[in-house]
């Protein structure tokens, strides 16, 4: 029978029935799929890991190959009874690209004493069986039975503790060869120290994750030793530029370890700062300033470009300026207030006549003689010393009085000088050169009784807003002012003084400097002289002498043209030479005393805001400031009156301040695409 197909039902395939989705399911739905999503886009993405990261990785028995370096790890497998103090230091300065990786695991004192029970009742019972033999005693073992009662004793009583120490070293080379000689030769350094190193083998891998900065021990080659020998392992000891005391000057180039120095802790605690301009100079001092500060030194500075306003602002600082037109004047008459200082108000009184001739050399004196050197006749000199001791003596300052009296007298001003000279015979052509100074233009800078406080950690004299012709004898009565502060009353104190070549333009402010940086010591002043005229500083005897007298040096970049005179002055070797000429900015060489290392002076991010000169990062300060005071409609307040106040007001401009130059880079290094997926809502990505 045929049958007629077309007559069958039709046989339809049913699809299974959908059944409908509830929401939760469709969420679901919709989250994977923004899953794939993020995960197809993350892999057409570049991370930081895909850049750094070396392009092979070849395990060897021996070595690694990563990339195209060659490296090795080696470990330390005993240690001599004795390690001397930094046995580790040789390494760190060894020259080679190289990990040092050092792992310690405390383990309990109980542990340990009770295996030293038994080792000891071990060796007590060898001793005792040797001395019953009759044989001969054996000196290693009294040795080992006397360390392990000592150290019993001390585990016992809490003196030391026990750890298990491994430390591993990573050398990465260029060639196969280089990478064999250098592992002999660290061999060979351990080895002269009886420390005995082996090449990690098959465990090359272990090796060099065991000293990236992961912290994972891969290795686990411990040693056993107590807290002591431990403690000699601490590397960084290269020089004694590192001390326990003082403060952060740098890094030391030499092996990356830190220039903690106390200036205090020197012969003399005066320094001196030469480079070109802009090598940063004043950036050092100021970092320097900022961290003496919070050791509880008092600062004073003298400022000729007014470029310490920030950092003064920042910390509360009294911030003087010392011009023609300005409130704040001080009196070179002005004598010291002599707390518990020997000596006699004469001595006193003749010092200050000394150092008021210089002041009035610099002021009106002439040029004399053949050569032609700036000063006095004999006869205006000893006019001029009268009329000092005179001018003393109409303010009742004679040298009977007692400390007491002269603590309250009140010194006589320029004024006064003037008119016990115009009552002498002979001295017109003086008086009339004197004028400039009490009714002339230059009036009102040093005629008038001193208005200048001093009583705060940070006190700064500007002296931008002078004329340069004035500069010299304000900068002299400044110091003047300020030696007599110091040796006021003893405290730890630092005087930077800027641009200090003003001062050796002058033979007496020159002469003036170098005496203050001699006597400085004992009043615990340390000076530190700035100047980029290095060829004008050393080519002064004066200068000479400074430096000299100076125990601590930084030298910055240095011009060709004074590199010689530098490299003289300083016994500087070839290559420290071409360091200096080559030098980035910052970089340079730091003496403290004999020691010497290549020094980077390295700031913080908010420091490098408080002290920066850099015209292009200043503007966005002051922009920052700006709209921030806008925003609050605030005044802006002296400083000098409401350090608070500026103190609150720099903070917050730091806050607002631009991004740091990485905070930047990362941003411009993250793609659009994933700034956009990174703003999508959450729910939808998880
Ligand atoms: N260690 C450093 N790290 C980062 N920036 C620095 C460093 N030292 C200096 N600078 C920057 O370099 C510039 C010049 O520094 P600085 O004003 O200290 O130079 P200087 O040697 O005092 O120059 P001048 O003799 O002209 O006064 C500034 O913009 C400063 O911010
Ligand atoms: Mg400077």
């Amino acid at each position: 029978m045929a049958i007629d197909v077309t007559k069958l039902p039709q046989y339809q395939a049913t699809p299974p029935e959908e059944k409908p989705k509830t929401p939760e399911q469709l969420k679901v739905m919709a989250e994977k799929e923004t899953l794939e999503e993020e995960r197809t886009y993350r892999k057409g993405t570049i991370t930081i890991r895909d850049l750094i990261a070396p392009s092979s990785f070849e395990v060897n028995p021996d070595h690694l190959k990563l990339g195209n370096k060659f490296v090795r790890t080696m470990f330390i497998v005993t240690y001599p009874r004795y390690v001397g103090i930094g046995w580790g230091a040789p390494i760190i300065n060894y020259n080679a690209t190289l990990d040092i990786g050092m792992f310690f695991y405390p383990v309990k004192s109980e542990v340990i004493l009770k295996q030293l029970r038994n080792r000891v009742g071990i060796v007590e019972a060898q001793i005792i069986s040797d001395n019953e033999k009759g044989a001969p005693r054996d000196p290693m073992r009294e040795t080992a039975l006397q360390d392990m009662e000592q150290l019993r004793d001390d585990l016992t009583q809490g003196i030391e503790h026990f750890f298990q120490y491994a430390f591993y070293v990573t050398l990465y080379c260029d060639t196969k060869e280089e990478l064999d000689t250098r592992t002999n030769e660290i061999e060979s350094i351990f080895g002269a120290k009886l420390i005995y190193t082996k090449r990690g083998f098959y465990q090359s891998e272990q090796g060099f994750n065991s000293t990236m900065p992961l912290g994972n021990d891969e290795l686990m080659i411990t040693f056993n030793m107590n807290t002591s020998p431990i403690a000699s392992s601490f590397p960084f000891i290269s020089s004694d530029l590192t001390s326990d005391r003082g403060i952060l000057y740098g890094i030391n180039r030499h092996n990356n370890s830190l220039i903690l120095f106390d200036r205090f802790s020197l012969q003399n605690a005066n320094a001196v700062v030469f480079a070109t301009s802009g090598a940063g100079k004043s950036y050092s001092v100021k970092l320097e300033v900022l961290r003496t500060m919070m050791m509880g030194t008092d600062v004073i500075i003298i400022d000729p470009e007014m470029e310490y306003r920030t950092l003064s602002d920042a910390v509360g600082g009294t911030y003087v300026n010392v011009s023609l037109a300005s409130e704040s004047k001080i009196n070179p008459f002005d004598l010291p207030r002599a707390v518990g200082e020997e000596g006699s108000v004469e001595d006193l009184l003749r010092s200050a006549v000394i150092t008021l001739k210089g002041l009035l050399r610099i002021m009106i004196g002439q040029p004399i003689g053949q050569s032609s050197v700036i000063g006095f006749t004999p006869t205006e000199d000893s006019t001029l010393d009268r009329a000092i001791i005179e001018a003393y003596a109409k303010k009742d300052i004679t040298p009977d009085l007692t400390f007491a009296d002269l603590a309250v007298a009140e010194p006589p001003v320029l004024q006064d000088l003037q008119d016990v000279l115009e009552g002498m015979e002979n001295t017109g052509d003086l008086v009339a050169r004197l004028k400039k100074y009490t009714e002339g233009t230059f009036a009102g800078l040093l005629n008038s009784p001193t208005t200048v406080e001093t009583k705060n950690q940070l006190v700064i004299f500007s002296v931008r807003d002078l004329e340069d012709e004035l500069r010299p004898m304000a900068i002299y009565t400044i110091v003047n002012y300020i030696w007599n502060v110091v040796r006021s009353e003893r405290k730890k104190r630092v005087l930077a003084i800027d641009e200090a070549w003003w001062l050796m333009q002058h033979e007496d402010s020159a002469k003036f400097i170098f005496a203050l940086v001699k006597r400085a010591r004992k009043y615990y002043l340390g000076v530190t002289t700035i100047t980029q005229d290095v060829n004008d500083f050393l080519g002064n005897p004066y200068g000479k002498a400074i430096v000299t007298n100076s125990s601590m040096q930084l030298l910055l970049k240095q011009s060709p043209a004074s590199v010689d005179l530098i490299a003289e002055t300083f016994n500087l070797t070839q290559s420290e030479k071409y360091l200096l000429m080559e030098a980035a900015v910052g970089e340079g060489i730091f003496f403290a005393g004999p020691k010497h290392a290549a020094i980077k002076i390295v700031a913080s991010y908010t420091e490098d805001q408080l002290i920066t000169t850099n015209p292009e990062q200043l503007l966005e300060l002051e922009k920052a400031k700006k709209e921030f005071e806008e925003s609050f409609g605030t005044q802006t307040v002296a400083p000098a009156t409401q350090p608070e106040a500026t103190r609150a007001k720099a903070a917050q401009a730091l806050e607002s301040a631009p991004l740091k130059p990485e905070e930047q880079e990362k941003v411009v290094a993250t793609p659009p695409a994933q700034v956009a997926v990174q703003a999508l809502p959450t729910e939808e990505i998880t």
